[in-house]
């Protein structure tokens, strides 16, 4: 656990992160990310998952679901565990998606810097998009939530879910991304179906012992927005 406070710090540049300073430290990342996510307790996979599974009225079994930022692919196991089978997936880093790959989940599976590059998926065909833990400053730019709604089909849902990160530059994030949410609602582009806040999206044992300055620090707590695609 150490050494993943000692990673992150490592390829933590002075100004925040832009996105290929992420992918540096997801290419270093990848091989322990799922080891070092369980000790943190990292949830968000299942309770992105979940959120969904509840609203979902369709046969999951038939949906076509875009996993962006798919890491590791941990999103695509869980929703599996529900019944989804058929996912493509997207992602900056080519370490992580080779875990991905691993899973035999993915039918499909694309390396894009999201942001600099356009999300490589084909417009209007998905029945669920789904980006879990990519939705930061220095991370996916709030401009890419656009494109997740282009590339589902009218009716597509679309799952966003991030942690409460405190602090800026997220705070800045945060009120940008629900600017662009509220926007897109008001172009008609699509409508909410649910937002739910988690308490527990992510923990950090491991601060306890080196003295966390705040114990707000050791848990980050979440949100999960739904949004259906309109049928124009
Ligand atoms: C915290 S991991 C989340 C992975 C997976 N969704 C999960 O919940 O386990 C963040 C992922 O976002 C990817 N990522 C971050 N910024 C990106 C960008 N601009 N374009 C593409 N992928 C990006 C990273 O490579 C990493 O795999």
């Amino acid at each position: 656990m150490e050494d993943v406070t000692t990673l992150i710090q490592s390829f933590r540049p002075v100004n925040g992160y832009d996105p290929p300073q992420a992918m540096k430290l997801y290419e270093h990342w990848a091989e322990t990310y799922e080891q070092d996510c369980t000790m943190m307790n990292y949830r968000a996979p299942q309770l992105a998952a979940d959120f969904l599974s509840e609203h979902f009225s369709g046969n999951p079994e038939e949906a076509l679901v875009l996993d962006v930022a798919c890491g590791s692919g941990w999103v695509a196991k869980e929703m599996a565990e529900l019944g989804f089978k058929n996912f493509e997936g997207v992602d900056g880093s080519q370490g992580m998606l080779d875990l991905a790959a691993k899973t035999d989940l993915y039918k499909d599976l694309r390396l894009a810097l999201l942001g600099p590059e356009p999300l490589p998926a084909q417009p209007g065909v998905f029945d669920v998009v789904i980006i879990v833990g990519a939705l930061y400053a220095g991370f996916v730019p709030v401009s890419v939530v656009r494109e997740l709604c282009n590339a589902a089909k009218p009716g597509g849902f679309i799952v966003m879910m991030r942690a409460n990160h405190r602090g800026e530059p997220n705070a800045k994030y945060t009120e940008d991304l629900k600017r662009e949410l509220q926007l897109m609602e008001e172009e008609g582009l699509w409508t909410p179906v649910g937002t739910k806040q988690v308490d527990r999206y992510m923990e950090f044992p491991h601060l306890d012992t080196k003295g966390a300055e705040d114990p707000q620090d050791l848990l980050i707590g979440g949100t999960v927005y739904l949004y259906k695609k309109s049928m124009q």
